[in-house]
């Protein structure tokens, strides 16, 4: 029996974006939506082009470099979003416009203030004109999850006629339950007349923890595309994980009326690097991704796999990318084998001399560990390529931790050009670390999350160090990798500092007005 495709949409880079302190530079994004594209993703949503100056380039960048995929960006039902995001991605081989308004009772009237018959005159008018700028428009209920069945059916045909080619019902805020989710799906293509004239996709939160549960519901009931995240990063509780979905098609074959085209080889290494950019580590027992997810620790298990693997197994680790992660390069290796590296990884190190500043870091880290893997090259390249300005940057640091003493940090940092310096004692070294940085930087943040996550296997990996600081509501996080961690926690704490001064402001497609 042939199968339908499932088509594979990933917003890692925009809704998981969202995940607080989840933000990502333009050169990571562009890594990304490489990394997305060598796993044939096949629609990838690159940001939210009129969020900030910097969310447009990045969905430049991303629509300039990656060529395989399409490219999306999210606009609201309104004309300023709409050209932006059509400016954006001009550039690109194929794009789409993914435009939105909400549609639940709760959201029209609270948030948008809007009647029903005016929010559909919007969504309409927001289609067209997307449609006269660009062959492929995407159109999202905002909250489908909670709007009335009715009324999704009357704004989706207005949708399709307007020229929408695929309508999208996300469950904005985790509500839904599978049975229940499939059936709207269900009802949604049944009693639309012009149904058959679109795709229709989900976008699950996850909120309740059923995000993949109730996207896979709708592909049972005539979903056909799948809206995801690399390692279920996104808003809150976060999206359908992209690699839960595509390995539960895989795996239940026998359930599943389609297929996707994704090279799940390519799984386990971009959902590394996602977890290494974002400081998100993903947790041991994650589906799929997790360090123990085909890990056997009961005996029984283990013979049982030892005598046949299936036993046990019902889907191959190597067929998801674990052990893809090639020894690369080591102390010997020449800049030519440094840079080809680089390429094959989707990096563009940029002028010769931002070449040379890497492959010096390169030749420091090789000094340190003999081993060098692909998550070290990602890590060091976030490392140097930082866009933010250092007003705060590390000079030296040296600290003391002996049995029955007080761990001791003396620091120095080059605040603005000027070299301060400091010394300060805490419960451990990292804790002194962080006193003699505020004894200097006055910061009025307080720490609230610190953690440290080891990027390849063996006590000489580096760590990999997220610091999340509080001003005022603000939230930032900043991140560090090095081979100590006590230097990767100074320079995490420093890299937070430097976001916080630089400011950098963003709009939330989900905050103000829609029309
Ligand atoms: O969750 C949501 O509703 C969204 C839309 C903008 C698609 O992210
Ligand atoms: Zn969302």
């Amino acid at each position: 029996m042939s199968k339908d495709k499932l088509i594979i949409f990933d917003t890692t880079m925009r809704d998981g974006e969202q995940s607080p302190g989840a933000s990502m530079t333009l050169e990571e994004k562009v890594r990304i939506g490489k990394a997305l594209e060598r796993m044939r993703v096949d629609v990838i949503e690159a940001g939210f082009a009129i969020a900030s100056p910097g969310d447009f380039a990045s969905v430049k960048a991303v629509a300039e470099a990656v060529r395989d995929s399409r490219i999306c960006s999210l606009a609201r039902a309104r004309a300023e979003d709409i050209d932006r995001a059509a400016e954006a991605l001009k550039n690109a081989n194929a794009s789409r416009i993914h435009t939105f308004i909400a549609t639940s009772p709760i959201h029209m009237q609270y948030k948008l203030r809007m009647e029903p018959d005016a929010v559909i005159e919007s969504a309409v008018r927001a289609i067209k004109y997307a449609r006269n700028l660009v062959e492929d428009v995407e159109f999202s209920c905002e909250d489908a999850g909670r709007s009335e069945i009715d009324f999704l059916c009357r704004i989706i045909e207005a949708a399709i006629n307007a020229g929408a080619r695929t309508i999208n019902i996300p469950d904005t805020v985790g509500y839904a339950i599978p049975g229940q989710f499939g059936e709207t799906i269900k009802t949604l293509l049944t009693r639309i007349p012009n149904a058959d004239k679109a795709i229709f996709s989900v976008h699950c939160h996850n909120d309740l923890g059923l995000a993949v549960a109730n996207s896979l519901s709708a592909v049972l009931n005539g979903a056909r595309q799948v809206e995801c995240t690399i390692n279920g990063l996104g808003e809150r509780a976060g999206n359908a994980a992209l690699e839960e979905i595509v390995l539960a098609v895989r795996t239940r074959h026998d359930l599943f009326p389609v297929e996707t085209t994704i090279r799940t080889q390519e799984i386990v290494p971009t959902s590394r690097l996602v977890s290494s950019i974002t400081g998100f580590p993903v947790q041991p027992n994650k589906a799929i991704v997790g360090a123990n997810a085909f890990a056997h620790e009961s005996g029984i298990h283990q013979d049982g796999v030892l005598k046949h693997r299936e036993t046990y197994e019902i889907m191959r680790a190597e067929d998801v990318g674990w052990n893809a992660n090639r020894m690369v390069l080591g102390k010997h290796s020449g800049r030519a084998a440094f840079r080809a590296r680089l390429e094959q990884l989707g990096i563009d190190a940029g002028s010769d001399n931002s070449l040379n500043q890497l492959f010096m870091r390169f030749k420091e880290l090789a000094d340190k560990k003999h081993e060098i893997f692909d998550e070290d090259i990602h890590a060091l390249v976030s490392d140097t390529q930082t866009e933010v300005a250092e007003t705060y940057k590390l000079g030296s640091l040296e600290v003391t931790s002996k049995s029955g003493t007080k761990p001791e940090a003396k620091l120095s940092i080059i605040v603005n050009g000027d070299s301060k310096a400091v010394t300060a004692i805490g419960s451990g070294p990292v804790d002194a670390t962080f006193r003699a940085i505020e004894a200097i930087a006055h910061s009025g943040t307080t720490l609230e999350l610190y953690s440290v996550n080891a990027i390849t296997s063996g006590t000489d990996s580096q760590g990999e160090v997220t610091v999340r600081l509080n001003q005022a509501g603000r939230i930032i996080n900043g991140h560090g990798a090095d081979t100590d961690i006590v230097i990767a926690s100074a320079k995490a704490y420093l890299n937070a500092l430097n976001l916080m001064v630089a400011n950098v402001e963003r709009a939330h497609p989900q905050e103000g007005e829609n029309i």
